[in-house]
């Protein structure tokens, strides 16, 4: 791969180890996937977050190539969630020993120059690339988010080579940074109307038949971001979608010269709604914000629990970001009233929520669907918003 000077400077080590460090996993990375060059990032997400998934081993790590002297770059970056609320562990009940560890976690990550807000939902909260911006992002749906809804481009990159190109300011060109690769590959005819967690079932049955592939969508409704949001996650997670285009929708579509469509029915949808619930049984724990909780789906919840008292735990994930946005617009005071609560900073899957007494989860999002059994061991019940939340 061909380097500048000044990129070889920094990979002999003459901007300091752990630049030497990050170069030498951009440079191992662009040999292999034969990258010509290297491009200059705007924005960087870097996930391997959760004590839950890195341990001991990753703290260490992480520390390490803390303790070195940095110039950070001038990326854009954010962090994915972690494995706790990093402020409220206590009041949540979550293990102590755990939770400082991870609180270690994101502070070696904060003195590597990322930004310290732990979100899968970076775009909502100013790490906003612009169309056709080089950027490296490693949360799957994020990923699916930033590349077809936003039009910048970005590889699904591991949490190290995120973290490797945050700190440099690079990533190897190859890939989905390059106009040949953002070709759609299977189109997809989706017969009915979808609202809110069909998207989730529309993307799994996708992602789950395309695996790496770039879908084409031609629907029959207009989706808002949310449903972006959740259709993006669904297809990164049943599958290993990056990229997928709709038509009328998203800023790439026109690429399309696809001509033959699988279509996707209603019945389609139903039945892959009901194979996402593992059991019957009431869950003990609602947990909404898979992907991240937007404004608009926290005004949603608390517009539903208003002057109610919720029969089941209820926790509503977010950043910190929107939570100090749903705080001042009471949204926060309506739900816990009702007897729920905002999370900042973790989510279902990438907290140890198998250690904290649940058995079964009721999620709205098909990812935390797919996840929350092989990840946390537990039951899932898959269902909307409005069928999900019981009162007393
Ligand atoms: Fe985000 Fe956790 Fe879902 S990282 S996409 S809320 S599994």
């Amino acid at each position: 791969m061909y380097l500048t000077k000044k990129e070889e400077k920094m990979s002999n080590g003459e901007y300091g180890e752990t630049i030497r460090k990050s170069m030498d996993i951009l440079i191992a990375l662009g040999d292999i996937y034969e990258a010509e060059k290297l491009v200059d990032i705007e924005s960087a997400q870097v996930s391997g977050v959760s004590y839950k998934t890195i341990g001991d081993a990753g703290l260490e790590y992480l520390e390490d190539l803390a303790s070195d002297k940095l110039e950070p770059s001038n990326v854009n970056s954010t962090l994915n969630p972690a494995g706790t609320d990093l402020d409220n562990w206590k009041s949540f009940n979550f293990p102590e020993d755990f939770s400082i560890k991870q609180n270690k976690i994101v502070d070696a990550y904060g003195k590597l120059g990322i930004n310290t807000t732990c979100t899968c939902t970076p775009y909502l909260i100013g790490n906003v690339p612009k169309f056709r911006d080089h950027v490296a992002w490693s949360e799957s749906s994020a990923v699916a988010y930033v590349n077809s809804v936003i039009g910048a481009r970005t590889n699904r990159e591991g949490g190290p080579s995120a973290l490797a190109a945050a700190i440099v300011g690079k990533t190897p060109m190859y890939g989905f940074h390059l106009d040949e690769n953002r070709v759609p590959t299977t189109a997809f005819n989706v017969e009915t109307d979808l609202k809110t967690i069909d998207y989730g079932a529309l993307g799994y049955i996708v992602g789950k038949q395309v695996g790496s592939g770039i879908p084409y969508f031609k629907l029959q409704n207009t989706p808002n971001n949310n449903d972006l949001k959740s259709l993006s996650a669904a297809l990164a997670s049943s599958g290993a979608v990056a990229l997928y285009h709709v038509e009328d929708v998203t800023p790439e579509y026109k690429n399309s010269e696809i001509t033959d469509f699988i279509t996707i029915s209603n019945n389609d949808i139903n039945e892959t709604k009901d194979k996402l619930s593992t059991t019957d049984r009431e869950p003990d724990l609602i947990c909404l914000g898979c992907p991240h909780a937007s404004l608009e789906e926290i005004k949603q919840v608390a517009n539903l629990v208003k002057d109610k008292t919720i029969k089941n735990e209820l926790w509503v994930c977010t950043s910190i970001n929107i939570k100090a946005a749903a705080d001042r617009m009471g949204f926060t005071k309506t739900i816990e009233n009702a007897g729920g609560h905002i999370l900042c900073d973790t989510c279902m899957v990438v907290a140890p929520i198998e250690d904290m007494g649940y058995e079964v989860i009721g999620v709205n999002s098909a990812k935390a669907a797919n996840y929350v059994p092989s990840m946390c061991g537990l039951d899932v019940i898959y269902k909307d918003l409005s069928e999900l939340v019981k009162f007393v």
